[in-house]
């Protein structure tokens, strides 16, 4: 099937879409077993030089990924609280998270069941409790979880409303769900009347597409290396695409302003 056309079904259906990708992180997970390929974001680079996370030597390998989920989880206060993570792929950043800011619980859940068995191994010392579920259906009891944080995945969802009623219903009253992702520009106007009609209260909504794009730029080269000895030729160009390399297409369209990517803060009242 023509890439284009394939493309366009993708944007029609959101079911399919939601298929498609996780087929596509299934197999990640099952085919590349690389104990240290623990994220799967953009990255994030402040602007301001003078602003540095605080990293130990051995995390400074992710510093990119994990500067994006501290942009995230810095947003709420974690320290005693039971905090969830939806989409936690690889692991890395639930268990940055657990590290990093002392919630009581740090959970993961991700629909991918080879992401989940690969975390189960990776992290097998970490008290991450990762487990399978759906953001459109996660497997938490209502009014039990105080944070919940979803970085770079709800890109995936066939329905980003249903995830949002979701985390209304499994947030404790006062929690916060601290979000962040792209979109392109007529989508991104959906999902802020999707954010609006939550039923969440929208505490604040931060423009981070040039932070994004920065770290792009900065981690690019070193990607290259990793990524070259990871993968066959065949999978070069998809995972350039996947991982924004610069001349991809996301990387185009978030230097083009025709792909946003924001961080949002909301509560629930
Ligand atoms: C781009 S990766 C980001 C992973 C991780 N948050 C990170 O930053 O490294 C997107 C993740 O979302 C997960 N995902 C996609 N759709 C999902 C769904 N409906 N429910 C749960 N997880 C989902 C995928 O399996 C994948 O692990």
């Amino acid at each position: 099937m023509p890439a284009r056309i394939f493309v366009s079904i993708l944007k029609i259906s959101p079911k399919f879409k939601k298929a498609v990708w996780k087929r596509v992180y299934q197999f990640l997970a099952s085919k590349y077993q690389t104990e240290d390929w623990t994220f799967m974001n953009y990255g994030y680079q402040s602007l301001n030089e003078s602003e540095k996370v605080e990293l130990k030597k051995e995390d400074e390998i992710n510093r990119f990924f994990i500067q994006l989920y501290h942009c995230v989880a810095s947003a709420a206060e974690l320290k005693n609280k039971m905090v969830l993570e939806v989409g936690s792929g690889r692991g890395g950043g639930a268990d940055y998270v657990e590290r990093y800011f002392q919630p009581s619980k740090m959970l993961g859940v991700d629909y991918s069941s080879n992401a989940i068995e690969f975390c189960n191994k990776v992290f097998k010392d970490s008290s991450v409790e990762y487990k399978l579920g759906d953001a459109e259906n996660l497997p938490f009891e209502n009014e039990s979880l105080d944070v919940v944080i979803n970085v770079e995945s709800s890109h995936c969802y066939g329905d980003v409303p249903a995830f949002f009623g979701e985390v209304k219903r499994v947030l404790k009253s006062g929690g916060y769900f601290s979000y962040a992702d792209f979109r392109d520009k007529e989508p991104f106007e959906r999902l802020k009347k999707d954010l609006v009609n939550s039923g969440l209260e929208i505490v604040n909504s931060t423009n981070i597409s040039k932070e994004v794009l920065r770290a792009l730029d900065d981690f690019n080269e070193e990607k290259m290396k990793r990524f070259g000895k990871m993968f066959g030729s065949w999978l070069k160009k998809p995972l350039s695409e996947f991982a924004g390399m610069k001349g991809s297409s996301i990387y185009e369209d978030l230097s083009n302003g025709n792909t946003v990517y924001y961080h949002y803060l909301l509560r629930k009242n």
